[in-house]
């Protein structure tokens, strides 16, 4: 393990006003998004979908720290026959790949899942690295219902992100920590709060348990907020001061940098929240890593058509700069729409 390289790797992932573009979407969800917009998933219209990405040229090299991949799409080359990778790279920005096998249901407790992908992982880093990956993801998932989450959940959950994460550094690979708390379901921001805390306080734990090397890592938490379906919205004050309240309880200082999940919010929201935590001066760099915030708009305006393409990199670019300044805490409504 090179501590100084994972440091530096870390440090650049959560650059100031940077932040991670995931689009690490896996074969089934990619297809869920582009059915929204009307778009058949092939193999050929994922690789035109993410190189139209990837060649953002504004977005890329001002605003993306590191790009997260699919397996397909690290090996995948663009039209011309670059591969996508050498794009990433050029923009100046890192690639990164997702390397968990999804959340499966976990035996003896009912709905609850553990995120599978620990056999083999110490092989296939090493080929993500020579590919050119520079840091990785893996997501436990946590959801909020009556009765659950159970602590065995949490704990099972903890244990994998752990060993994910000393198999990550071994290879000289950032693991992105990424222990998601859903944000679905009808709970209030306060048992949102307290679930949070739990599961960063397991994970912490499971990291120091398994010697991972915290200045090597990044977090990649859910913010702070009540469930969709409760009927409440909370305003990105209150958020921000729930979420860096919690950290502030939980979180080690010696972590280099947090960069949060979208899951499910507006973009609006998503830049609106991100921008309310920066302001409020937490002790860690705080940025974006988001998938749906930052492509909802680009699929849109895309919608699989050669002709939209400028268009698309047009929406991808205003929602990069914006989430950009959110990470800087200079977001405002009035830039939101000056740029529209
Ligand atoms: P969202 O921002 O759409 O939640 O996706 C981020 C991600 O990578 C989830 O694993």
């Amino acid at each position: 393990m090179n501590e100084q390289q994972l440091a530096q790797t870390a440090q650049a992932l959560v650059a100031p006003g940077r932040g991670i573009l995931a689009a690490d979407e896996s074969s089934s969800t990619i297809a869920k998004r582009f059915s929204a917009i009307g778009v058949e998933s092939t193999a050929d219209s994922r690789r035109d979908y993410r190189e139209l990405l990837f060649r953002s040229t504004q977005a890329m090299q001002k605003y993306i720290s590191g790009v997260i991949l699919y397996d397909e799409t690290i090996r995948q080359k663009a039209v011309d026959g670059t591969p996508l990778v050498t794009l990433i790279e050029k923009a100046g920005s890192l690639p990164g790949i997702k390397v968990d096998a999804g959340a499966k249901p976990l035996p003896g407790f009912p709905r609850e899942t553990i995120t599978e992908g620990l056999d083999g992982l110490a092989g296939r880093l090493k080929e993500y690295y020579d590919l050119g990956a520079r840091f990785a993801k893996w997501r436990a998932v946590i959801d909020i219902a009556d009765g659950i989450p159970t602590r065995g959940a949490i704990l099972t959950n903890a244990d994998a992100l752990a060993r994910y994460a000393a198999l990550c550094q071994e290879a000289n690979i950032v693991p992105i920590v990424e222990p998601e708390v859903l944000m679905d379901g009808n709970h209030s921001l306060h048992r949102c709060y307290e679930v949070t805390e739990t599961v960063l306080r397991a994970v912490f734990t499971a990291l120091y348990e398994q010697r991972v090397f915290l200045e090597g890592i990044v977090l990649k938490p859910n913010m702070v907020v009540p469930g969709m379906k409760s009927g409440h919205r909370a305003s990105p004050d209150e958020v921000a001061a729930a979420t860096i309240r919690l950290f502030k309880n939980s979180v080690p200082v010696a972590v280099p940098g947090i960069a949060f999940l979208s899951g499910g919010q507006s973009d609006f929201d998503a830049t609106a929240n991100l921008d309310a935590l920066v302001r409020a001066a937490p002790p860690w760099p705080m940025t974006f890593s988001y998938g749906r915030a930052l492509q909802a708009a680009p699929q849109k305006a895309w919608s699989g058509k050669p002709a939209n393409v400028g268009a698309a990199q047009a929406a991808f670019n205003h929602r990069a700069h914006m989430n950009s300044l959110a990470a800087l805490g200079q977001w405002s409504e009035s830039a939101e729409k000056a740029a529209a």
